[in-house]
This record gives structure tokens, sequence and C-alpha cells, in this order.
């Protein structure tokens, strides 16, 4: 079986005013009636292949995160953390390479030859069947030793993301799985120069952010190239301890740790990566211009949500959170997100640049 480690550590600045500090965007259900956490669990919700998910999060998330996992029939104590507890709660954010140490370290405590899924509980996936199938390609992938990425066909310099050089077709013990890749080049947010020349060059994907990693294999390449990180993690996990259905890290051993992705501290790195190019509908749901992008249009391309109309106006994303209605008349590429406190209008281009904007108004207080 397959250890799904669900990482719930973003703040989604960008989706504001919907997503906020104490209750971020993959605890929202911003694509469907569930939170991208929900979805995130029921993707990989079969237990004949995966183990139950286990998720690492920051405390301050504890009750939202035990309550969504109840609702969809995941709660409770089932999960193979020390003390029976499958979330395990991090005193500070350590970044994805601790993140991921704490799921290895656990995981090859219960089963030496584990293989841990990572996910990023803020992505969308509209095609499960095909995710399916490239987690079982990626799963041979790992059990060749390798540390198995997900890669997504690029459809712009984007330079949020991490870009991927394909090399040879895996050479496994037999014959390796189809469909699985040497990485030749992992490049974490290349400059956006770089970016657009990856992209004329073919044969590079995006990184989807979710990872196929055989545990003891991560673990080794983690001491290699960012010991301390190990170190930290060890000891937060041996001083930790169970506290209802959670696992609280421990504070001081777990704040040593560097805060390093493990994009920078490993696959950038490591001679080990593969990876699995798909076509699965990945979206990162970055910022509101993403939710239009995936969301069902109206014949101007409008997306409305909520108690929302756009007449006459094209390709814009009209949300309605708290019953009041929004009606756009006349506007093109706008977003429209009105909130019980809140109301963001703007341009659809600028999505990206919600950040500054929250951080001028939280300065403002
Ligand atoms: N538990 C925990 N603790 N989770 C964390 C932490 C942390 O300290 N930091 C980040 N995460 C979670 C985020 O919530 C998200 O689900 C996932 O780990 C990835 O972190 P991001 O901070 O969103 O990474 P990114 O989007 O900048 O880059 C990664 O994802 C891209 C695709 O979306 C990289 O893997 C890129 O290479 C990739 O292209
Ligand atoms: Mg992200």
């Amino acid at each position: 079986r397959i250890f799904p480690v669900i990482l719930s550590g973003g703040s989604g600045v960008r989706l504001w005013p919907m997503s906020r500090e104490q209750y971020p965007k993959q605890f929202l259900p911003l694509c469907s009636e569930r939170s991208m956490l929900q979805e995130t669990a029921l993707r990989v919700a079969d237990p004949a292949r995966f183990a139950p998910p286990l998720v690492v999060c920051n405390q301050e998330h504890r009750f939202v995160i035990a309550e969504q996992m109840r609702q969809i029939g995941q709660g409770g104590n089932q999960g193979a953390v020390p003390g029976g507890a499958r979330i395990v709660l991090e005193p500070v954010g350590r970044n994805t390479a601790a993140a991921a140490a704490i799921a290895a370290l656990i995981v090859a405590e219960q089963d030496p030859d584990g293989r841990l899924l990572l996910l990023p509980a803020d992505h969308v996936i509209q095609d499960r069947t095909a995710f399916l199938e490239a987690v079982s390609v990626a799963a041979r992938a790992a059990d060749a030793g390798c540390l198995a990425t997900f890669g997504i066909v690029p459809t712009a310099p984007e330079t949020g993301y991490g870009y991927i050089r394909r090399g040879l077709p895996l050479d496994g013990p037999v014959d390796g799985p189809e469909g699985a890749y040497r990485v030749a080049a992992f490049v974490e947010k290349p400059p956006r120069a770089e970016a657009e020349r990856y992209l004329a060059e073919g044969n590079v994907f995006w990184n989807s952010g979710m990872f196929l990693l055989p545990a003891r294999r991560y673990l080794e390449e983690l001491e290699r190239w960012e010991p301390a990180v190990l170190a930290a993690c060890r000891a937060a996990l041996a001083g930790g301890r169970a506290d209802l259905d959670f696992f609280r890290l421990e504070e001081e051993a777990f704040a040593a740790a560097p805060s390093i992705s493990i994009d920078h501290a490993v696959m950038e790195r490591t001679d080990a990566a593969a990876v699995v190019p798909c076509a699965i509908g990945w979206t990162d749901v970055g910022a509101w211009s993403a939710l239009w992008e995936i969301g069902a249009k109206d014949e101007g391309g409008n997306v409305c949500h909520g108690d929302a109309i756009a007449w006459d106006s094209r390709n814009c994303y009209v949300r309605s959170e708290d019953g009041a209605l929004v009606a756009l008349l006349g506007m093109e590429d706008a977003v429209v997100v009105a909130t019980e406190d809140a109301v963001l209008v703007a341009a659809k281009d600028r999505a990206q640049d919600i950040k500054p904007l929250v951080e001028h108004l939280k300065a403002q207080g």
C-alpha cells in the first residue's frame, strides 16, 4: 500500500477576501461542494491501494482539519502516527522538506519499504482516473528506487513552478515502468527568461508538487543534502506527544530545522529523480484567475458563483458568498468577490498581485 500524506501549510493570500489566515483556501469549498482538503483526501480513499492519509499541518488549523476529515468519514484515530493519531501538528512552519521528513520517518517506522505519496492540500485534479493511473506508474518508478515527480505539460512560462527536463526512459530492474523517465534536470522557480527558454526547448514539464517517494530513500537523500533538517525532524518526533486525535511535534527541536522546500533541498540535487508525464486536469489554485479558468462559463465566458450575474460582460469571475446580490454590467476580464466583510474588485490579469494589497491592508490594521 501507498501512504498518502497531505501537506497543508499554505495561507492562500492571493485568494483574499475568501482565504484568510485562520481559514486558508484549502479549507474552503472553492471549486466544488467540498473543500480542496476534503477532495484531496477523497481522491486517495481506496483502502485496497492506499493507507488512510496522514495530514501534516500547522497546529492552528487542527480543529478545522479534524472536523473536515470527520465530515467525509475519515475522522478519528486510524493512522500510523505514534499514539494512533493521523494529524501531525507543526508548532511552526518549516517548509516542505521538513514536513515530508516527518511523514517519511513515521512511514519508515511502520513499513521499511513504505512509499509516500505527498499531496498538496490546495490543488484541483479534474481527472481522478488519470491521476490514479499516473500514481501506479510512479509507484513502479519508486519501487525501482526513484523519487518520482508528476510532470504537467506547461502552457506558459510561469515562474511559480518547478521545471523538469525529461531524460531517458527509466530502466528498472526488469524493464522499467512505461511512462516514467529519468529527470535530466530539475529547476525550481526559474526566472522568466529561463522559463521561456525551457518552453521553447520542449521535453520540459511543470512539477506538479506531488511526489511519490520511497520513505527510506527520501530520508537517505535528505541526510546527504540537508542533514540538519533530518536531525531536527527526528528530535521533534522523539520529543513529541500524542494529544487526542493529534500528534504534536516538539517545538524547540522542530523550530531548529532549516526552512527549505523539498524542491530546493532534494529534487534539484538528487540523481534519483524520475518524472511521470501526465494529463490529469491539474490546477494549482493559486489565484482567482485560476478559478475562472477551471470554472463553468456562460456564453460570455463569465464564471458566476452564488447570487451573482454578469450582464453584457465578458470573461469575468463574479462570486457572492454572503447572500448579497452582485451584478456586473459591461465589464471585461474583471474579478469581483463579495464576502460578509470585504469586497474585492480587481482586473483579472492582476490577480497575482493581491498579496501586496493584502499586506498593505494588514499594515493599515
Ligand atoms: N505541513 C506543511 N508545512 N505544509 C506546507 C508547508 C509547511 O511548512 N509549506 C508549504 N506546505 C504545503 C502547502 O500548503 C502546499 O500544499 C504544498 O506544501 C506546496 O507548498 P507551496 O508553498 O504551495 O509550494 P509552491 O506552490 O510554491 O511550489 C511547489 O508546488 C508547485 C506546483 O504547485 C513546488 O513543488 C513547485 O516545484 C511546483 O511547481
Ligand atoms: Mg503552491
